[in-house]
């Protein structure tokens, strides 16, 4: 083994046999370093967190201020100045349908701390029935052991532990008249059971970067309502603007009684989560009575560098037309990708904001990894997931690096071809 990885364990990695791994040394813009000298472009910002780039010196400016003066405080029983104005700012981004946010220290844990909302909601309102979610096919909200029991037992990654896991129910996204028929039916029987409706809004992302239209957003809206049932957006990978709007429930006529963000929050910085709440919600935990309050505290949640960098990364959105950047970015990929339809071994090509997939028919773990080769051998940082490529850019991303990047991936899949004849 690699001596830098004889103390390392790596995520949804196989390390037997792994020798060797590039290493990140700086960043900057759209770009990673390697320790090699080789640069790359990056196609995902680092896991769709790198909304504005590496190194953006406002938000540096801010994090180092913070530092200096106040790196981390508890969060019991005090609040500070970053965490106050951030949730101000937050609700006012949200349309003012919100009320409360609570900060949490990864995305994962923010859908946790939906899930248990949505029980404790039911129960201090004296419901103790109300314990069970629906999900959906496609669906990834984390890999905690309560959002594990809510991703696609398939495609979100997490079969392994079906025996451990709490049984939740997974529907299909309600889209044609069947599959919308099977959503008023299963919930007309089970509704007593059910605590809440958890989803992605617009695109699906880990679990197979799978697109629905506001539409389907509306009609669960509507559902949900009529059934007195809670709903959760998990907008950890779609917020920020990666749809086109800042909150992709933002181009619908719905909205969430919880809503999750992460990711992008500190513009790919500290890691920082949330979960919003409307004032109906949180109404539910006002009380005289004991244990009536939101049992959770993260150590570090509200951690004031987290805070004070997506303050910053919210000044940038505020100062800039982010909603003509990444139209700018949706409409070189629809051009560039189109020519990917040539491929037969491709299904289907989808662009949505500054997201563009391509679909395979079908992809092998050891066509996956040679993918990996080749986008790092030409200077690209890509990596295909299950049977999809996939590009989340930078929003700052410049023309000539989209077009590169897009580019190089179809001289790969060129290549590719030319490998599997037969395929
Ligand atoms: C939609 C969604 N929810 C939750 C998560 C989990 O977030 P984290 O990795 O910060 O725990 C992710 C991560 O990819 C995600 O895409």
């Amino acid at each position: 083994m690699h001596k830098d990885l004889e103390n390392l364990w790596l995520p949804y990695t196989q390390m037997k046999g792994l020798n060797n791994i590039p290493k990140a040394k700086k960043t900057y813009k759209s770009k990673i370093f390697l320790q090699d000298g080789t640069s790359l472009i990056d196609g995902i910002s680092s896991w769709w967190t790198a909304c504005h780039g590496y190194n953006n010196s406002h938000i540096k400016k801010k994090i180092i201020s913070q530092l200096n003066n106040m790196p981390h405080i508890m969060f019991g029983g005090l609040v500070h100045d970053q965490a106050v104005k951030l949730s101000k700012r937050l609700i006012k981004l949200l349309d003012n349908k919100f009320e409360k946010v609570f900060f949490t220290d990864s995305g994962s844990v923010s859908v946790e701390v939906a899930l248990k909302i949505s029980i404790q909601y039911w129960l201090n309102k004296g419901n103790k029935c109300k314990n069970k979610f629906i999900f959906f096919k496609n669906g990834y909200h984390g890999d905690t052991s309560g959002t594990m029991a809510i991703c696609d037992p398939e495609e979100g990654m997490h079969k392994l532990f079906g025996n451990y896991l709490n049984k939740n129910y997974m529907l299909k996204i309600p889209d044609t008249e069947s599959e919308k028929n099977n959503f008023i039916n299963f919930l007309n029987k089970n509704t007593n059971k059910i605590a809440a409706v958890i989803i992605e809004p617009l695109v699906q992302s880990a679990g197979g970067l799978k697109f629905h239209s506001p539409s389907v957003l509306d009609f669960i809206y509507k559902i949900t309502k009529k059934n007195k049932l809670l709903l959760i957006y998990d907008e950890i990978a779609t917020g920020f603007y990666r749809t086109g709007s800042m909150f992709a429930y933002q181009q619908t006529n719905s909205y969430p009684d919880l809503l999750c963000i992460g990711k992008a929050l500190t513009g790919g910085t500290i890691s920082l989560a949330a979960t919003i709440s409307t004032k109906k919600v949180f109404s539910a935990f006002l009380s005289n009575k004991k244990n009536k309050e939101l049992m959770h505290g993260p150590t570090y949640m509200a951690n004031p560098l987290a805070c004070s960098a997506a303050n910053a990364s919210l000044d940038l959105f505020e100062k800039n037309n982010y909603k003509i950047k990444i139209k700018r970015i949706e409409n070189i990929l629809l051009t560039e990708l189109e020519k990917f339809k040539e491929f037969k071994f491709i299904c289907n090509i989808r662009v949505k904001g500054a997201i563009g997939v391509i679909e395979f028919y079908k992809l092998t773990e050891e066509n996956i990894v040679w993918f990996k080769n080749e986008f790092i051998k030409n200077k690209v940082w890509v990596r295909p997931l299950r049977n999809v490529i996939y590009f989340m850019p930078p929003f700052i991303i410049n023309k000539s690096e989209l077009k590169y990047l897009l580019e190089i991936t179809y001289k790969i899949l060129l290549k590719w071809k030319k490998k599997n004849e037969n395929y």
